[in-house]
């Protein structure tokens, strides 16, 4: 048997194209744009790609973009001064404060300070609370688009064994909460865990999001399981090459014999991050003006 290949970037592209039409009709309903406010704090690389991408998405996404852009010694007190001006600021209807932050800076305290209704990262611990308690609020974008996956690829997700790997607060513990809230039987597995290989072997459903590149092996897998990679990470370049290549927490030549289907590093998981942060920022945006947005219609 070889794997079905999750096609992540084909759906992301398809769920932004449909955020993007809704978003059209929100502008005319609203009289304005949705708007995504995007802080990055200092210079680190990665995060300047993933602010400019998410920044080009917006605005193919029919939706005003702000980048606030601050230098890495900027003081606690001025960021929250920002995001305090984001609070206010009507043409905002999500804030995302991209992670991580200089170490001189505390995360909590940041992400504590913006409004639970524009939080469209879904990392404040009222949307926490509030995907604990089954209301209504942000989730992360990343377990969102791979629960979005999941049952675009299976249907109904009740009964089912899924095996979460990681406990994160940004993907492994909502992950599980999704999956519990879709009547899976979650178990959520991480560095202590007592012979991962034989919990792994009772999945139907793994989610991999320990960031341990090709760490789970083929031999764990049960025939048939559907597995979701949340992983990224780039090995030692070979001998010549200057960068070296990306892979998941999933040994995918190994798995693909094994799973019904997986998601690709890249080109699974990943773009569906920014293609969730577009649809939570519009559903705040309908949310903000007191306008309906049909249910299920993203
Ligand atoms: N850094 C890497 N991924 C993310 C994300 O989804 N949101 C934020 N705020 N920072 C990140």
């Amino acid at each position: 048997m070889t794997a079905q290949v999750i096609d992540g970037k084909a759906f992301a592209a398809k769920l932004r194209e449909r955020v993007g039409e809704f978003a059209a009709t929100f502008a005319e309903k609203a009289g304005r744009k949705a708007g995504l406010a995007v802080v990055l704090v200092g210079e680190d690389p990665a995060s300047q790609v993933y602010v400019r991408s998410k920044h080009k998405a917006t605005l193919a996404a029919n939706m005003e973009s702000f980048e606030h852009r601050l230098p890495a010694d900027t003081s606690e007190d001025d960021l929250l001064a920002l995001v305090a001006r984001l609070n206010a600021d009507p043409a905002v209807d999500g804030i995302l404060v991209q992670l991580p932050l200089p170490d001189h800076l505390d995360e909590q305290a940041v992400i504590g300070a913006i409004s639970p209704d524009k939080d469209v990262d879904g990392f404040h611990v009222t949307n926490a609370g509030r995907l604990a308690v089954g209301q209504s609020g942000f989730v992360p974008c990343t377990p969102l688009g791979c629960m979005m996956l999941l049952t675009d690829r299976l249907g109904d997700l009740s009964g089912l064994e899924a095996v979460v790997i990681g406990r994160s607060n940004i993907v492994g513990k909502p992950m599980a909460q999704l999956l519990l809230d879709a009547n899976a039987t979650v178990t959520i597995a991480h560095s202590r865990t007592k012979d991962l290989p034989a919990v792994v072997r009772r999945a139907d459903i793994v989610v991999a999001a320990v960031g341990r590149a090709e760490m789970v092996k083929a031999e764990w897998l049960k025939d048939g399981a559907t597995v979701i990679d949340v992983g990224i990470n780039r090995l030692p370049p070979e001998p010549g090459a200057d960068k070296g290549r990306l892979v998941g927490d999933v040994d995918y030549a190994g798995a693909q014999a094994v799973a019904s289907a997986i998601t690709p590093v890249p080109g699974g998981v990943g773009p569906m991050t920014i293609a969730v942060l577009l649809r939570n920022t519009l559903v705040a945006a309908y949310r903000n003006e007191g306008l309906n947005l049909p249910e299920d219609a993203l």
